[in-house]
């Protein structure tokens, strides 16, 4: 567990979940997805299962942000193909911060504790993918040393309009 200054002062704290905070999870993602259309949550969409979370947070990075006991931001990532000899040093990850907690560092920090994270495994690689008009990611993402590897159209309908994705991507020291 570390703790974490927001910009405004206030003490957060940062560490793995483990599975007794499935129930909190799963409400905090169901917040996430009636805020923004940037992550793969959307509102009604039933969040991981418990045996699915337990996976998730196994081998995973899944680290929760807390202001108190709220989950405010979290940030996550895998080794997609863990198997395959030529894609096992690859991970893939998602992040994402309450609106009431936005703009205050957060965002940046969990992205220190994904690097970290990746470096630790001897990873090679972390990607992401991006939604087109998400400024805000991008702006964080490129911060921290990622670049847009490519762009693919019309990978979302979302009331009634397509949305691209930008492929960005870091490769390790
Ligand atoms: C992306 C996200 C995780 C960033 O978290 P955060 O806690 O706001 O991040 P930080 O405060 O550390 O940094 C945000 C940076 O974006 C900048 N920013 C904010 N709005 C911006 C905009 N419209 N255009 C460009 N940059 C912007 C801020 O100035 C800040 O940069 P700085 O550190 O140089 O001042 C958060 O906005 C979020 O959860 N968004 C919704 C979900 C999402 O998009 N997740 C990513 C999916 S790929």
């Amino acid at each position: 567990m570390m703790n974490f200054k927001l910009k405004t002062g206030k003490s957060v704290t940062l560490r793995q979940a483990e599975m007794s905070d499935y129930e909190s999870v799963n409400l905090y993602l169901n917040k996430i997805a009636t805020e923004t259309i940037y992550t793969q949550y959307y509102p009604g969409r039933s969040v991981a299962t418990p045996d699915q979370f337990q996976k998730d947070i196994q081998n995973n990075l899944y680290c929760l942000a807390r202001d108190e006991e709220k989950i405010i931001g979290a940030v996550s990532a895998k080794v997609l193909e863990p198997n395959h000899p030529w894609k096992n040093k690859i991970c893939r990850f998602g992040v994402h911060v309450l609106k009431a907690y936005q703009n205050q560092g957060l965002g940046n920090q969990l992205m220190v504790v994904l690097e970290e994270w990746a470096k630790n495994r001897q990873l090679h690689k972390i990607e992401a993918v991006v939604r087109d008009e998400n400024r805000q990611a991008l702006a964080l993402y490129i911060k921290h040393g990622f670049i847009i590897e490519g762009f693919r159209h019309d990978t979302a309908l979302i009331d009634g309009v397509w949305h691209g994705d930008y492929d960005i991507g870091k490769v390790l020291d």
